[in-house]
């Protein structure tokens, strides 16, 4: 199989110190950052501004996780700033296929991300169109919650389908990895690892995402 790729999340990091917390994620694939609103989830964050100066700051690709609402309206943005992929709610989206049709041409990945209680079998059509698929496994919103495991039935669903090639898209998971956890998601199928306070609240970032990439290489 691949080779896992991490994908630290800022959330768990000092916003006031943001290229000095990136910088300190040497070994990471992905940099993993949550777009929120206020309305989609109950957390506000940051937006495109922010996005365009990290993009100046680091060499590593942007993976901009989308929570909120009418991203049909927004997410075109972060790709023409230069995010590497942009993932979108299917809990939010209106027309998902001119959504990922507008990012690839703005040249950017198309992501699609189910919360932990969307059914993946009614996105499986929509996501032909897509490059990556995020499965939530806390209810977005908030770092440090709890990994929840029944999620990794979609993961397996989702895998078969891409094994066969009926699929052709990164399964990422969110939500709850850790050193214990991301040996079962690794299992069940997963391509892409985001870790948040896993990583940052950590004394050796870099440290703890070697350890996780071990981890989930086993
Ligand atoms: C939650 C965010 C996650 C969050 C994960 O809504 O989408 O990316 O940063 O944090 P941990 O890894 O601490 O669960
Ligand atoms: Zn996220």
């Amino acid at each position: 199989s691949t080779a896992p790729l991490i994908a630290p999340s800022i959330l768990s990091a000092d916003f006031a110190r943001l290229a000095d917390e990136v910088a300190a994620i040497r070994g990471a694939d992905w940099v993993h950052v949550d777009v929120m609103d206020a309305h989609f989830v109950p957390n506000l964050t940051l937006g495109l501004p922010v996005v365009k100066s990290l993009l100046a700051a680091t060499d590593i690709p942007l993976d901009c996780h989308l929570m909120i609402e009418n991203p049909d309206r927004w997410a075109v943005g972060y790709a023409e700033a230069g995010a590497y992929n942009v993932t979108v709610h299917a809990e939010a989206v209106k027309d998902p296929r001119a959504v990922a049709r507008d990012l690839r041409a703005a040249g950017a990945k198309a992501g699609l991300s189910l919360k932990p209680g969307t059914a993946l079998d009614p996105w499986l059509e929509v996501l032909r169109d897509y490059d990556t698929l995020l499965i939530m496994s806390v209810e977005p919103g908030f770092g440090g919650q709890k990994f929840m495991p029944e999620v990794l039935d979609k993961v397996r669903t989702a895998r078969r389908l891409v094994d066969t090639g009926h699929l052709k898209v990164v399964i990422e998971i969110d939500g709850g990895i850790n050193d214990e956890t991301i040996h079962q998601a690794a299992e069940a199928g997963v391509h892409c690892f985001v870790a948040g306070s896993a990583v940052y609240d950590t004394e050796d970032p870099a440290q703890a995402i070697a350890a996780l990439r071990a981890t989930a290489t086993e």
